[in-house]
């Protein structure tokens, strides 16, 4: 099984709705897949439940809150619930705002389990463990995890969680310089976490749970064009087009190297996703892929280039499978 994240912390490049349209197409592919809302904005929860669904998750408490909920209390342990169906071989975990709690808890976790202290290890691996549990109890093959925009401590267990990432990114200035601080922040997470389980081993810590391996591979970029296409005049942004491979190999690939993680082979410009401009809000608003949108929803040629972007999610999400099986192959 396999659990991949997509992570930049600049706001607004596309995370959600790439893990919501890559995910349908990896069902597509035959995949059983998890879609695990880690953002406390639970945009990809809101654009996955129809809204009586969607309410009733939340009234039930059917959320990755309450799954956190025993260890933020300090009351116990991760408590995993069973995702909820969305598609005959696609599932989700709702998100909540409320799971921004966990960023208070986390941060003393880490200092303990960098400490070699077993209770640090608890929080530590708490969504490595829940989302395994999780994606055990539908049989998934893959999870795959929106995170929020930041290089906060949830994000630290998420990303170490994971087999391996994806940074979907914009041709901007601050989208760019974000990719320096992603690798910073994600190499770091890693020697520390090694230097966690070098504590744990010395002082001969038996813990009851399986650890994540803290190796995320980073699988490569996806750029849009739809945020700065609407402000800037076409030449601006094909100049940062030109330095995206640069600052990922600079900011990222080095970084993830020189901190142990096992690299995928190829170009790690994953794909380009163009502007969609309304398809993306009407497939929100339906609960629906763009790729699934009917004739009612979307018409004429709209339709057809809706139906025409599943070529592209479905050849990005071969991409990030056979990069998942590279990496995690011993
Ligand atoms: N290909 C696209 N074409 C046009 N608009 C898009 C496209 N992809 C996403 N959008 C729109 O851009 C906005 C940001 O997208 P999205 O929410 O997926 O980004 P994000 O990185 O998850 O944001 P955040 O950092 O806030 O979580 C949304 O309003 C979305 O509808
Ligand atoms: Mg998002």
């Amino acid at each position: 099984m396999h659990i991949v994240s997509f992570f930049n912390h600049k706001g607004g490049v596309g995370k959600t709705t790439l893990v919501y349209n890559l995910g349908m197409a990896l069902a597509q592919h035959g995949k059983r897949v998890v879609l695990i809302d880690l953002d406390p904005q639970a945009n990809l929860t809101s654009a996955a439940l129809p809204k009586l669904r969607l309410s009733n998750a939340i009234s039930d408490r059917l959320t990755v809150h309450r799954c956190l909920e025993p260890l933020i209390d300090r009351s116990g342990d991760v408590d995993p619930i069973d995702p909820i169906q969305i598609r005959n071989t696609v599932w989700i975990l709702p998100g909540h705002i409320a799971l921004s709690e966990f960023e208070e808890i986390a941060p003393t976790g880490w200092t303990e389990a960098v400490a070699g202290n077993a209770g640090g290890f608890r929080t530590s691996t708490a969504i490595y463990r829940l989302v395994t549990e999780v994606s055990r109890r539908v049989d998934a093959d893959i999870a795959v995890m929106d995170l929020g925009p930041n290089v906060g401590a949830l994000n630290r267990t998420a990303i170490l969680a994971s087999t391996g990432f994806v940074v979907p990114l914009a041709p901007d200035l601050f989208s760019l310089t974000a990719l320096s601080s992603v690798g910073k922040s994600a190499s770091l997470w890693v020697s520390e976490w090694q230097a966690a389980i070098g504590s744990m081993e010395r002082r001969g810590l038996n813990l009851p749970f399986t650890l994540p391996e803290g190796k995320p591979s980073p699988l490569g970029y996806i750029s849009q064009q739809f945020s700065v296409y609407r402000q800037e005049p076409a030449e601006a942004y094909r100049q940062w087009i030109k330095q995206i491979p640069g600052s990922y190999t600079d900011g990222i690939s080095k970084a993830m190297q020189a901190s142990g993680v096992k690299m995928p082979p190829g170009d790690p410009n994953l794909g380009e996703v163009r502007n969609l401009s309304s398809l993306v809000p009407i497939a929100q608003r339906s609960n629906k892929a763009i790729f699934e949108l009917g004739g009612v929803e979307a018409r004429g040629a709209q339709h057809t280039r809706a139906r025409d972007t599943y070529g592209l999610f479905s050849e990005i999400a071969e991409k990030v499978v056979q990069r998942l099986d590279y990496v995690s192959h011993k």
